[in-house]
């Protein structure tokens, strides 16, 4: 009979012995959780239709995963471009603890000078410092503290960004200070090899217990945990319409392709997806356990 070893038979035993775990710890079996901390990550939410499936689906998906904490990035969220206080706060009311932006974070005029009165968003740590907006939300849970962050990725940026690699590592220097021990980073980018970069360079910090891709609204079939310590995954992809691309009309954007006639972005219709990952850590040990891959499709 064949024998299998090494990484393929441990990730062969985790799936016999946890249905939730597809493959992604090469740690092996876990032991007993010291500090299990449960998280769901949600990928861009775009407009209407990507906030009003998410809110179909959280219910059965809370009662699934039984997350301790819920986030989501909510750069595309309010009209399919930027976020607002009233569109932050809806999602907050869906029980959504922390929101991530991005690249769009400054669509909505308006947010500059909301930004502010939120503590659950967080803006781009490498935007310049005079930027408003929190830089991480740190949560409390079980004597321990966890911060969220967001990074935005250079390769194809049009934006006047800090270097990522020193900004994230001075602001885990500083959190470390005031007693933050575990860290989530959304890193918001085009290049999937500038995720790589920044996920193995993520996973080399103590305490970094995850790095998820946003940006590109498709999600990656790549889930792992770097270094036996923090889960990635590429791309968390979009909660969005589904017949689109990246969540909006796809007609003009075709037009513009073919015919090179400029054209308007507008958020398109049902039916929705939405898409993100659930993540088992350990508060104690600074590990994360597994990473799933989510994907919901709404019935047409
Ligand atoms: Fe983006
Ligand atoms: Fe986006």
């Amino acid at each position: 009979m064949l024998e299998l070893r090494g990484l393929l038979a441990q990730r062969l035993e985790q799936r016999t012995h946890n249905p939730l775990v597809v493959g992604s710890n090469p740690t092996g079996p876990t032991k007993k959780f010291m500090c299990e901390c449960r998280l769901l990550f949600f990928g861009d939410i775009v407009g209407h239709p990507g906030r009003v499936f998410l809110k179909e689906q959280l219910p059965a998906l809370k009662d699934r995963y039984v997350p301790d904490f819920i986030f989501a990035n909510g750069e595309n969220a309010t009209g399919g471009f930027g976020l607002n206080k009233a569109i932050a706060q809806e999602l907050k009311n869906l029980g959504i603890d922390g929101i991530t932006l991005g690249n769009h974070v400054w669509n909505q005029r308006e947010f500059w000078n909301e930004i502010d009165q939120l503590d659950y968003v967080c803006r781009p740590l490498n935007l310049p410092e005079a930027c408003p907006g929190n830089t991480s939300i740190v949560f409390e849970f079980k004597g321990h503290k966890l911060a969220l962050m967001n990074l935005l990725g250079r390769a194809y940026s049009r934006e006047a960004l800090d270097c990522p690699y020193k900004t994230v590592q001075h602001q885990i220097e500083k959190l470390k200070q005031a007693g933050v021990d575990n860290f989530i980073v959304d890193v918001h980018a085009e290049a999937t090899a500038e995720k790589y970069t920044l996920g193995w360079f993520l996973s080399g910090i103590e305490g970094v217990l995850g790095v998820v891709g946003t940006h590109t609204h498709i999600q990656t079939a790549d889930e792992r945990i770097l270094n036996g310590t923090t889960a990635f995954i590429c791309d968390l992809g979009m909660c969005g319409s589904y017949n689109s691309i990246l969540g909006f009309k796809k007609e003009p954007i075709l037009e513009k392709a073919i015919t090179g006639k400029p054209c308007r972005f507008e958020v398109a219709k049902s039916p929705s997806i939405v898409a993100g990952v659930f993540i088992q850590l350990d508060l104690e040990t600074h590990k994360a356990i597994s990473i799933e891959r989510i994907q919901i499709l709404e019935a047409i």
